[in-house]
């Protein structure tokens, strides 16, 4: 068993002071789930997606579809076909992504965007039916966490996955959520 984790978010600094965690909550979320991953022995890999170069879909061919429709693959030359193809030597994903205007941020959704294409309607997908974990990491309030992890549900409904978890982490509720993040992950 190999899990990539997949992380959405380039903020490495938790500024709020009076938050035990100093680390931006995607970066912590990581943390915990390297971590866990290790205790059961499971090799994992981290990409952190806001340092690649992943640019927009451009819905460039005829009817709105590009070659990805027929070949599964990306006419644009920038880092997404690389991680496209990691991914399929992976058993299994923990996506995490802050929540940002109640949505995954743009990183996440630019990047989910180009997956979808690729391989929703690949009839010999190597991610089709593989589990995932979704993490989403708000501010204090938690607005927005439901309708991040809503978005990956759609992900999970066109893609043909298996998601294992969903887990709405918050500022306030870290230390209790990694309680829930370890069980997921016992779930693999
Ligand atoms: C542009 C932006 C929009 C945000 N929108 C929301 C939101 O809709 N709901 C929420 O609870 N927090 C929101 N936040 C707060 C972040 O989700 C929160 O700071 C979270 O910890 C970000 O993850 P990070 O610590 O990994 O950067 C927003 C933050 C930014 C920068």
């Amino acid at each position: 068993m190999k899990v990539l984790i997949l992380s959405f978010s380039a903020n490495k600094v938790n500024e709020d002071s009076y938050i035990p965690n100093k680390k931006g909550l995607t970066f912590a979320c990581v943390d915990e789930c390297i971590n866990e991953l290790d205790k059961k022995n499971i090799q994992s890999k981290h990409i952190c997606m806001n340092y690649k170069n992943i640019k927009k879909c451009m819905a460039c061919g005829k009817r709105g579809w590009g070659i990805c429709l027929e070949e599964h693959k990306c006419i644009i030359d920038d880092d997404f076909n690389e991680i496209y193809n990691i991914m399929k030597e992976y058993d299994g994903y923990i996506f995490i992504t802050p929540v940002y205007f109640w949505e995954m941020s743009e990183s996440a959704k630019t990047f989910f965007d180009r997956l979808k294409r690729c391989d929703a309607f690949n009839d010999n997908s190597k991610i089709k039916g593989k589990k995932f974990i979704s993490i989403a990491c708000a501010g204090g309030s938690g607005n927005g966490t439901e309708n991040t992890l809503r978005e990956f549900d759609t992900l999970n409904h066109f893609m043909n996955m298996d998601m294992i978890g969903r887990i709405p982490v918050t500022k306030f509720n870290f230390e209790e959520q990694k309680e829930k993040i370890r069980s997921c992950i016992h779930k693999f």
